[in-house]
């Protein structure tokens, strides 16, 4: 392997290792962005050699349910499943204790949702997303509309400056506020103290639902980090 690699050639690296992870046979939890895609191109592959090398997904967006349903893959609902083996997602941010900053792609509340199914949640990253401290990449809260401003404000108290993400509605009818300037060094504390905000759906912090193993994409290959 040589230096050389790209951001995407990593993540297909590790969307490609996750497939190890993956009991055959099972029902699988599949997360959300680009990194999370080359993990479902990898299980389209491996489909291709071996028609039952999963039963089905259960999936964390609209976005990563159609393109498992374009590979023939069966969606279920979560509310038909009561446990997962495994949840694969990726992440904006991972600290050297597993936990993560996630909601990049807005669809934190359901990607912790279907990650709290999983006994495992096996987190899929190029080593730029390896932190010391989280919160340098923006943290993103799923809120109720009206409690926007609230919870905005009730952030510059914490020393953060939030701001509702444009042009994005959730997938389950929010918004987004994006909040820069805080530095999470106690996370499960955090993410329950944003919890209690009404209006708050879901803090992008995942702590209390943190990576049980990160495979990290590194230009020396994969590095696996359990936690
Ligand atoms: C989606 O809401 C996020 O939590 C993603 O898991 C996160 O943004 C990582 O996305 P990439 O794999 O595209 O970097």
């Amino acid at each position: 392997m040589t230096s050389a690699m790209t951001q995407d050639e990593l993540k297909t690296l590790v969307g490609r290792a996750a497939l190890d992870y993956v009991q055959a046979g099972s029902i699988v939890g599949v997360g959300t962005g680009s990194t999370v895609d080359k993990f479902i191109d990898a299980l389209g592959e491996a489909l291709k050699a071996d028609p039952a090398r999963v039963a089905g997904a259960v999936s964390s967006s609209v976005r990563s349910t159609q393109r498992l349903e374009a590979l023939g893959i069966k969606v279920l609902p979560s509310e038909s499943v009561t446990a997962l083996g495994v949840y694969i997602d990726g992440a904006d941010e991972i600290d050297h204790q597993g936990n993560m900053i996630k909601g990049g792609g807005a669809a934190l509340t359901r990607e912790k949702i279907v990650a709290d199914l999983a006994e495992k949640f096996v987190c899929i990253a190029d080593e730029s997303k390896l932190v010391q401290t989280l919160g340098k990449f923006p943290l993103p809260v799923e809120v109720i509309p009206m409690a926007a401003a609230q919870v905005i404000r009730a952030f510059a108290k914490l020393g953060g400056t939030g701001k509702v993400r444009e042009g994005v509605t959730t997938d389950n009818g929010n918004v987004i506020v994006d909040v820069t300037g805080l530095s999470i060094s106690a996370p499960a504390q955090f993410e329950s103290e944003i919890n209690q905000l009404p209006g708050v759906v879901t803090v992008g912090v995942f702590a209390r639902n943190k990576a049980s193993v990160c495979l990290l994409g590194t230009s020396q290959g994969v590095k696996t980090l359990s936690f």
